[in-house]
Formats: structure tokens, C-alpha cells, sequence
């Protein structure tokens, strides 16, 4: 998985050290640095002023030239790169230099830049002396969120090279433990990015992880519930310790009737007690619950700390941790009170399912084949070949990586969940009624399971998909271990259940249905009787 070879790229706006920074780090890894600026002078045998100001070449020729430097560089390995200020804004750039690469964004306040650019006169962006500043601020907004699409960020005001330089070569290190094929980089909007990151046994490598994403302090309030704490906070504080962390140990009561205001009302006063600070990080070790309820927290705490999800059941492995939204429930309802926050970092190690009660495994399971209906074939497949009693750690993280990546697909698509991310609804309409008609007696992902029966059926009826389609996913649902029928109820009170959920709009009820595994699409569906015959393939009135 490590690529120890891979280029060290350091790209950031003039004046922040880029040049002085690079050559420390080349000379300490013996490497070739290679300046784009100084390769594309040598190019043209020309200065870069010269360059702009020349009638034949001018800027378009020298960010033509910058393009075509990045894709040459691309195929190498073993160099340090420093680039031109402009360089990775065209994201082709980026993508290019950042593939199997490290790559650094080094930035300054502008008035660290303008103080280190006193001198400079060979900057051809920068015309008049007196209007840098307001020229600068101009160039520096134009440029922002291109900069901030690289991973590692560095603040260079208060560091010497030589610190930045050290910082680079400890990140860069990182990298090659970290990274990897089952390592997600989820984009964030506006830009910007976190990592979640899978592996088998890596709980205690959660400090390497937090050194990775730059957390801002040593300081660490771990919010669990007594259970999972028992379990698995052990093991997690230990290894914060030992790598120089403080760990402050904060409980939270387990259980969805806690997922409350008051819970998060009595986090923060732990937070307080604690006197944890707006540069401490809040991790979450626990089921979706912790994560929502901490993550809550973490967003409206002093206005938000930096916040890193261990999530330690399935559904919240491939669901919940995902996707950033956190909050709790309403007496009215369930998450009814939440706020969008992104994680800093995501951990990932299947090994705490080991103790995870089967039925908690099965609930996160059915999630899983919904992940795979929803955008992946394959995960469908290795779905279809799944034991639980037989499976490695290897196979679970492969597993979990696909599930998490139809997520985050779907997550990127929408963030704010203004329209595709409902397709993450799949089964859920038909399975909210399911557990509101037996009084949340049947468990979510049990409900979501039949949900994602009656789905398939309702689209078979409406002509969207053929025959094989519901009787695939029953066949791998029953040998899961899920139920495929909700019994005891008639489907007429599903159905009223399930009007009263949902808002309806003129075209009638709305629901997520598959036209084949992994090929789903939003439906309005007017036709109350077909809705009712989807809801009779599924239930029985075996108890009246
Ligand atoms: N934020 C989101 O996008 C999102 C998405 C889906 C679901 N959710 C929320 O997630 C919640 C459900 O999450 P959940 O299914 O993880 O339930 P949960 O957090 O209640 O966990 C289930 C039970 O398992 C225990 N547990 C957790 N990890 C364990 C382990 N490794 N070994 C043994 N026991 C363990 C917990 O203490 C709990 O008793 C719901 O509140 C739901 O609303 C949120
Ligand atoms: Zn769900």
C-alpha cells in the first residue's frame, strides 16, 4: 500500500516559502527538485516577466506551458516540486501532479506576504508598489479555493522553513502509512477534503490519523456510552496516550430514546467541566447515535470544534459516519434538530464489529444491500457470497470501503441534500411506516430490508424493472438473515401510516426505485392501488 517513491509537491501563494522550503526538503530526502517556474524559464529562455510581456507568448503561453510541465512531471517519481503560484488552480493541474503524490499548500496572512515580498520585483502579477496590497488581496481571493483543495494545509506566519520543511517530511511520511486504496478522500464544499480512512485492526493507530489531518490541539475529548467504552475506549485512550495525547473521557447514555437535547444539553457541561477549548477535537467512539449526538455537539459547541468520527456498529460504519449530517430527536420526531458538520477524519477498523450483537450486524447489513441497489454491482455480488462467520477482516474492510464509497458518491453529488441524495431514501419510505405501525418495535435496518422488498416490487408493477429484480434481493436478503415480510398488519394502516410520514405532493407519493441493481431514480407515484398491492407483497395479516 505504501509508495515511498511518490513525489512531494509544494505549491501555495507567492511569498510563502515555497523555494527556501523545497530545497530543505530535497536536500534532507536526497532528491532532484525541480522548480516549474525555473523548468518553464528554461523553456523559453526567458525570464517570467518576460515571458508575460512578450507580444508571441504572454500569459496564456506561459500557464499553456505550466499544463504541459505538470503532465511531464506526473509520470516521474522521487522529485520535490515546487510550482508557481498559479499552477494548481486549473484543477487538471492538480489532478495530474497529485496523483500517487504528497502534496502541500503553504500559506501565510497577508501581511507575512507582503513583508517577505519587500524586495520583490521579478513578480509579474504584482505591478505598483502601492497597490500590492489591494493587487494581492485580489490575486489571493481569485486563488483561494483552489488552494484549498489540497489535503495538507500548512500556516507558515510563525514557522521557519526548517519547521515547515520538518512538518512536510513527518506528513509526507503519513502518507505513505496512510493512503491507500481503501483510504476515502471526500470532497467538501466549497473545497476542501477529509479522509476516511478503513482498515482491519487500526483503532490504535487513531493518533497517526489525527496527526495526519493536522488536529489544531494534543487534547481530546472522547465521547462514548458506557457499553462501547467498556468494549473499545480502552484500547483508543491507551493509544492517545502514548502518542502524547490528553484524553478527556466524556459518557453519553446509549440508546435512540437518549438522542435527545438534554443528552446534548449534559455534553456540553462535561465539554465545560473539561474546559475544552475551540482548538480541542471532539472524537466519537461509538454507534450512530454517539456519532449523531457528538457530532450535534461538535457542530454548536463554542460554534463548532474540530470533530472525528470511530464509529463502531455496520449502519454507522457505512451510513451514519458518512455524509455529515448529525442531530438528535424531537418528542415530534427523529432527527428533526441537526446541523451539517464534516469530520475531520473518519476511522474505520470492522474489528470492533467482532463484538457487535448479530441483529445489530444484520441491521447494518440490509443498509449495505441497499448501498449496493442503489450504485454498485459488484458490492451486490460479494453481498450475494457474504458469512459473517467466514468472512476475514480483509473481505469486511473491502466490503465496508464499496458500501461507504456508494455514500459518498451520492454525498458529493448533493451535500446539502437539495436532490440525488435522496436516493439514499431507498426502502425507507415503505420502512418508516413499518416501524411507526409496530410502534418501533421492528428494528430501522430490519424495516429498511422489507422497505427494500416492497420497493423493488412497486417498481416491477409499474413496469420499471423486470421479474428477476425483487426475487434477487429477496433471495440475498433471506440469506442475510432478514426478514422479506412485515406481518400482522393490514396494509390499508401501512398505508395511512405512510401518507401521514410523508408530504404529498400533487403527483402523489414519492419513493426511490430501482430499475436494476445499482440504477435507482426518484418516482412520483400517483396510483394509490398499486401503492397498496406493493404494500400487500409484503405483508401478511397472519395475527387478525
Ligand atoms: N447521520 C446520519 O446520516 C445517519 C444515517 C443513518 C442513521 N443515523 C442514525 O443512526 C442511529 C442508529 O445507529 P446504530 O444502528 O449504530 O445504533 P446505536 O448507536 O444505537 O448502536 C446500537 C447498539 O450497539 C451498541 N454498540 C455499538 N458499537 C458496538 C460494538 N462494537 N460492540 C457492541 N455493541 C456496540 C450501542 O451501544 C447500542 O446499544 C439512529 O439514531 C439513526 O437516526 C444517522
Ligand atoms: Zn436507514
Amino acid at each position: 500500500m505504501s509508495k515511498p517513491n511518490r513525489n512531494i509537491v509544494i505549491t501555495g501563494f507567492m511569498g510563502t516559502g515555497k523555494s527556501a522550503v523545497s530545497q530543505i526538503v530535497a536536500k534532507a530526502l536526497g532528491r532532484t527538485l525541480v522548480d516549474t517556474d525555473k523548468t518553464i524559464e528554461r523553456e523559453f529562455g526567458k525570464s517570467i516577466p518576460n515571458i508575460f510581456a512578450s507580444p508571441t507568448l504572454g500569459e496564456r503561453a506561459f500557464r499553456d506551458a505550466e499544463a504541459r510541465v505538470c503532465n511531464e512531471l506526473s509520470k516521474k517519481q522521487n522529485l520535490v516540486i515546487a510550482t508557481g503560484g498559479g499552477t494548481l488552480v486549473p484543477r487538471q493541474n492538480l489532478n495530474a501532479l497529485s496523483q500517487g503524490a504528497s502534496i502541500f499548500c503553504l500559506n501565510a496572512t497577508l501581511q507575512t506576504t507582503l513583508n517577505r515580498l519587500q524586495d520583490a520585483r521579478d513578480r509579474p502579477l504584482l505591478t505598483s508598489m502601492q497597490d500590492k496590497r489591494s493587487e494581492l488581496q485580489a490575486l489571493l481571493d481569485d486563488r483561494r479555493h483552489a488552494y484549498a483543495r489540497v489535503f495538507h494545509q500548512i500556516q507558515t506566519d510563525k514557522l521557519e522553513p526548517e519547521q515547515v520543511a520538518k512538518r512536510i517530511l513527518d506528513l509526507a511520511k503519513l502518507d505513505d502509512q496512510l493512503s491507500g486504496p481503501n483510504t476515502l478522500m471526500v470532497k467538501t464544499p466549497p473545497e476542501g477534503c477529509y479522509p476516511i480512512w478503513i482498515h482491519d485492526q487500526v483503532l490504535s493507530q487513531l493518533p497517526s490519523l489525527l496527526q495526519w489531518v493536522q488536529v489544531p490541539s494534543r487534547r481530546i475529548a472522547l465521547v462514548s456510552n458506557p457499553r462501547v467504552r467498556l468494549l473499545h475506549g480502552e484500547t483508543l485512550s491507551n493509544a492517545l496516550q502514548s502518542s502524547g495525547f490528553e484524553v478527556l473521557s466524556i459518557d453519553i447514555p446509549d440508546g435512540e430514546e437518549r438522542k435527545t437535547l438534554d443528552t446534548v444539553a449534559q455534553l456540553y457541561h462535561e465539554l465545560l467541566k473539561h474546559k475544552v477549548s475551540r482548538h480541542d477535537t471532539l472524537v466519537a467512539l461509538g454507534g450512530g447515535v454517539t456519532g449523531d449526538i457528538a457530532g450535534f455537539a461538535a457542530a454548536t459547541y463554542l460554534r463548532g470544534i474540530s470533530f472525528v468520527q470511530v464509529p463502531t456498529t455496520l449502519l454507522s460504519m457505512l451510513d451514519s459516519s458518512v455524509g455529515s449530517k448529525t442531530g438528535v430527536d424531537l418528542e415530534q420526531g427523529k432527527n428533526l434538530v441537526g446541523a451539517f458538520k464534516h469530520p475531520k477524519a473518519v476511522l474505520i477498523d470492522p474489528s470492533m464489529l467482532h463484538t457487535l450483537p448479530r441483529e445489530e450486524l444484520l441491521a447494518g447489513l440490509g443498509e449495505a444491500v441497499k448501498h449496493a441497489i442503489i450504485g454498485d454491482v459488484e458490492l451486490f455480488e460479494l453481498l450475494e457470497h457474504f458469512d459473517p462467520q467466514r468472512t476475514s477482516g480483509k473481505a469486511l474492510e473491502a466490503l465496508i470501503a464499496r458500501a461507504v464509497r456508494v455514500k459518498v458518491s451520492v454525498v458529493e453529488e448533493d451535500p446539502f441534500e437539495q436532490g440525488r441524495r435522496a436516493v439514499l431514501n431507498l426502502g425507507h419510505t415503505f420502512g418508516h411506516a413499518f416501524e411507526l405501525v409496530s410502534q418501533f418495535q421492528i428494528r430501522h435496518g430490519e424495516a429498511v430490508a422489507v422497505g427494500l422488498v416492497a420497493a423493488a416490487n412497486l417498481a416491477h408493477m409499474l413496469g420499471l424493472c423486470n421479474e428477476q429484480l425483487p426475487r434477487r434481493i429477496v433471495q440475498l436478503l433471506q440469506q442475510i438473515g432478514l426478514q422479506t415480510s412485515f406481518e400482522g398488519h393490514s396494509p390499508k394502516t401501512i398505508f395511512d401510516a405512510m401518507a401521514h410520514d410523508k408530504k404529498r405532493s400533487n403527483q402523489g407519493l414519492r419513493f426511490i426505485l430501482p430499475r436494476a441493481i445499482g440504477d435507482v431514480d426518484i418516482f412520483d407515484v400517483s396510483d394509490d392501488s398499486i401503492i397498496l398491492d406493493a404494500i400487500s407483497s409484503v405483508s401478511q395479516l397472519s395475527s387478525h
